[in-house]
């Protein structure tokens, strides 16, 4: 069968990259998580003082160091996930801390920053094949993907899965914190000059605020076999 793109965006902790995950495993497709990459470099200007813990960013050295912040993927043999690399090192338990959520979008609202993460992720789907989410994946990375949602749930219902996540990892959050950053996230992302996220007129909106795990992968599958006539 011929192979699509699968663009899935959305707000903060929506639940997109557990459902992007499981409908790639399903169908057989590779499956990228562009916000690990957008992590990846926050990750490299806290390590380099390029940003402060408070988010002010030095724009100017971010941009000159942009040539030495190489971002890849690599399996993860174990568990057969792809997993983010940031200079040749396996990054995937050092981006999802509250730390890192605190300062992400401003750098992910950075011109230059975008312009090499889409690139690197338009050469990463050139073959199809692919279900990537993000945030502008529709919109500006694969506007000519053939299957494109946009994930939304109530943000009190986002933060109290995060904080449920960040609590299982072991890592000691108050939720007021992490409702504060999904909010601030949001309002970072839809208000950015940059592919701001935007729902593109041809995604089609799945609210997943009272769907179970299983009812949402569900609705993919059927959505994916509708567009294929699988
Ligand atoms: O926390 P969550 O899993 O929802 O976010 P993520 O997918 O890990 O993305 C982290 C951050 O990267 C987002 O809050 C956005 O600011 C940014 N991002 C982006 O700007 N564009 C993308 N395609 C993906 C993520």
């Amino acid at each position: 069968m011929k192979k699509i793109t699968i663009a899935i965006d959305g707000f903060s902790s929506s639940g997109k990259s557990s459902m992007a995950r499981q409908l790639a495993a399903t169908i057989g497709y590779a499956y990228i998580d562009s916000g690990a990459m957008y992590r990846a470099v926050a990750l490299y200007c806290l390590e380099n003082d390029i940003i402060t813990g408070d988010g002010i960013i030095d724009t100017e050295r971010l941009e000159k160091c942009l040539p030495q912040i190489n971002i890849g993927f690599e399996v993860n043999p174990v568990s057969g996930r792809s997993e983010v690399t940031l200079n040749g090192v396996n990054v995937e338990n050092c981006i999802r801390t509250l730390e890192i959520s605190n300062v992400v979008s401003r750098v992910a609202a950075v011109p230059a920053v975008r312009h090499a993460m889409v690139a690197i992720q338009q050469q990463l789907g050139i073959k199809k094949g692919i279900v990537m989410d993000g945030r502008d994946i529709g919109t500006t990375v694969f506007p000519d993907a053939e299957m494109k949602i946009y994930v939304n749930a109530d943000a009190q219902v986002r933060a109290e899965r995060r904080y449920k996540e960040l609590l299982e990892k072991g890592q000691s959050v108050e939720f007021d914190e992490v409702l504060k950053n999904v909010k601030e996230r949001d309002y970072i992302d839809m208000t950015r000059e940059e592919s701001p996220l935007r729902k593109a007129p041809d995604a089609i909106l799945l609210d997943n605020s009272h769907m179970t795990p299983e009812e949402q992968n569900e609705a993919l599958l059927q959505i994916f076999k509708r567009i294929t006539n699988a």
